[in-house]
């Protein structure tokens, strides 16, 4: 007999039982009393460990925070949620019935579609069969008799996740005794997959780095290890010098050319050698830039304690050691004409025309030299319109000025949000006729790239390096053109958000915008959301990252091979283990920094199973093993996928792991929602 029939004649005859059990149940459930079990409300269990599509679980309202509407009926009692979702019960043997009345919220404005799903042990009880907004909702009475694990999932259609917003109204567990609890997902507990760095020293970050000749040269040696390490170097040019103690090189970048300086590490426990490539030169960030921006949790909170708190955080955690070397402010540290904030209230510019920080920012200088004391290197923000996106002071008109203020003040990056931009770009400046337009329709990209055009001059005028980061959320392509306008980075989508499955979309997305992608110009899909992030929608306090582990591993596996800048955005102050074992691997940020600077290339295997596949500068290849279904999966990279003849070793680089070596393909048993990452290399 065919497996599905089997099962099907299988889960007739469970029916069957069940239909028995529940009928002899039934005429006791008039006895409840008697039975000694109790009817528990879902909506008064811990929704914490829900995993949705978007939003969170609610209890007694749908995920909106509306009313649950179903076919024009409001429920009182329920859980809104929105596919694709699951919820993990235990109930260790003790209920008796499962029971709802599930649906698609009749506002969840739009052409929503979503299937439910009552799963019992791994063995599907019920479902309800494609549900659309304003259908009759359904309802559910299943027996639970003896079931251990209760999943109560929702599911998108087919036709993607947007306006799902599922209902399961009146939902309810009748128990024989004991309570049901909610439980996290199995599979999704804290995982910490990488060995804890020895005391041993490991030069870490990348071999190459580019520096203008003649500007001021600032470079930590990332290094893993036992404090105090003592640090060498041969080769250094003259004009650099170097800290034995921090492993900080300051000085002046010499004349053009490529030195190759041979970096070591020492101390009781062991060595480090690595050869590092100085390219002094026009062409900067020939590794993707890492590093921590603060828009993802502090939002419009943003203060120079903060500020200050994250560079200290980067260097005591570790985060610095493996590379993380900017810190840069984001938004909402000048002035504003208003804002809940009198503190961020003022005069966005004095009388000679200087952008004014705010009342939160009292010392921008002394603010970028408590950065660089550290050996890192500080960031800020603005925006080519008048406004930034929060409201704040742009440099329209002011570029020049802007420019050298921020060079003198001694920041070393900006990002440059388009924001405000859109007026200027329709409609025009008639107090200055040359800024291009396209109030009279015709091409848009020459207004697209001007503003950049002109700030990117103006920084390559600065007597220091300072890297330059469009964000334009992808407009005009700007993929292919972002770097001759001066740029180094440049965002090719919205603000990510935290949403599980846009995730893997965002970065597969990226990845079709390889070829621009290289030393010195960076495809930026968005920052490291994890660990603790408020709501980008919200601009809310932080709260622990949505994402399961499972998740939060293919993530930063997503970044580090599509070779994206690596920028964590979540609570510098509230770090734990799990989250610094993610951002902190030094395998999986050697993908990144590889001295190649290749993206990956994305291979479909299955509808939800695909590969990346980066090569790397040793010749050898990182292989991302990618699964964004529910089961884990078990994957193989044929030979002529991958493209490495002969045979080659393995290494699992989360695991820090040395596996059987391979000849032509790869195989990968892959955890449901998550990634294993190989890295290739030719044996002989
Ligand atoms: C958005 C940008 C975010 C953040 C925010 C600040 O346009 O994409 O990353 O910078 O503005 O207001």
């Amino acid at each position: 007999m065919p497996a599905s029939l089997r099962s099907n004649s299988k889960q007739m005859k469970h029916t069957r039982n069940n239909r028995i059990k529940g009928t002899a149940l039934m005429v006791c459930l008039g006895f409840t009393a008697c039975l000694g079990g109790e009817t528990v409300p879902l909506d008064s269990l811990d929704l914490t460990f829900v995993r949705q599509g978007y939003g969170k679980a609610t209890a007694g309202r749908c995920v909106t925070g509306a009313p649950i509407v179903l076919g024009g009926k409001t429920f009182h009692q329920g859980i809104g949620s929105h596919a694709n979702s699951t919820m993990w019960i235990d109930l260790d043997g003790n209920a008796r019935r499962f029971l709802a009345t599930v649906g698609v919220d009749d506002n969840c404005n739009g052409p929503g579609s979503v299937i439910f799903r009552v799963v019992a042990d791994d063995r599907e009880l019920w479902q309800s069969g494609v549900l659309r907004p304003g259908d009759p909702p359904k309802p559910v009475d299943v027996a639970l008799d003896g079931v251990r694990q209760l999943l109560l999932e929702t599911a998108d259609a087919g036709d993607g996740i947007s306006h799902d917003h599922s209902d399961w109204a009146e939902a309810r567990i009748e128990m024989k005794q004991g309570k049901p609890r909610t439980i996290p997902a199995p599979g999704d507990e804290r995982v910490i997959l990488t060995p804890k760095p020895g005391p041993t020293p490991r030069i870490c970050g990348p071999s190459i780095h580019g520096a203008h000749p003649g500007h001021p040269f600032l470079y930590r040696i990332p290094c893993q290890g036992l404090r105090p390490i003592e640090f060498s170097a041969e080769g250094l040019p003259s004009s650099l010098k170097l800290d034995a103690s921090t492993g900080i090189i300051t000085g002046t970048t010499p004349p053009a050319g490529t030195y190759k300086i041979t970096l070591h590490a020492k101390n009781p426990h062991g060595t480090s050698s690595r050869v590092f490539r100085l390219a002094a030169g026009d062409t900067l960030a020939l590794t993707p830039p890492m590093g921590w921006n603060h828009w993802y949790v502090h939002y419009d909170r943003i203060t120079d304690t903060l500020m200050r708190q994250a560079a200290d955080v980067m260097v005591s955690t570790g985060m610095a050691d493996v590379g993380y070397q900017y810190v840069n402010i984001d938004d909402c540290w000048m002035n504003a004409p208003s804002h809940k904030d009198p503190m961020r209230v003022g005069p966005l510019r004095d009388e000679s025309g200087r952008m004014l920080s705010n009342k939160h920012f009292p010392d921008m200088k002394g603010l970028a030299d408590h950065i660089h004391a550290k050996g890192l290197k500080a960031g800020l923000y603005t925006s080519p319109g008048r406004f930034t996106c929060a409201g704040f002071a742009g440099s329209y008109g002011h570029e020049e000025q802007d420019a050298a203020l921020f060079s003198e003040w001694g920041f070393d990056f900006l990002k440059y949000d388009w924001c405000s931009y859109s007026n200027i770009a329709e409609k025009g400046d008639p107090t200055a006729p040359q800024v291009p337009n396209w109030s009279k329709g015709g091409d848009r990209l020459p207004a697209m790239k001007y503003p950049y055009q002109v700030m990117g001059d103006a920084l390559r005028k600065q007597p220091r390096d300072i890297l330059l980061n469009h964000c334009q959320y992808g407009m005009g392509n700007v993929w292919e053109w972002g770097a001759v306008v001066g740029g180094h980075c440049w965002r090719t989508a919205g603000d990510l958000g935290f949403e599980l499955d846009r995730i893997a979309d965002v970065a597969v997305t990226n990845a079709s915008h390889r070829a621009w992608n290289g030393p010195g110009s960076w495809n930026d899909p968005d920052y490291i959301q994890i660990g603790y992030i408020g709501n980008a929608r919200g601009m809310g306090e932080p709260e622990p990252c949505p994402l399961s582990p499972n998740e939060q591993y293919a993530y930063m596996s997503l970044w580090s091979l599509s070779a994206a800048p690596l920028f964590f955005s979540g609570d510098m102050g509230n770090l734990d283990e799990f989250t610094l074992n993610i951002l902190c691997n030094a395998e999986v940020i050697e993908i990144n920094q590889d001295a190649l600077g290749q993206c990956g290339a994305v291979v479909p295997l299955t509808a939800k199973t695909f590969l990346m596949i980066k090569d790397l500068e040793d010749g050898g290849k990182a292989v991302g093993f990618f699964n964004r279904g529910d089961q884990s999966a078990t994957m193989t990279a044929p030979a002529s996928v991958i493209g490495l003849s002969g045979r080659s070793r393995v290494r699992d680089v989360w695991r820090h792991k040395d596996l059987l070596g391979i000849e032509g393909s790869a195989t990968a048993q892959v955890p449901p929602r998550g990634v294993v990452v190989l890295r290739l290399t030719k044996d002989g």
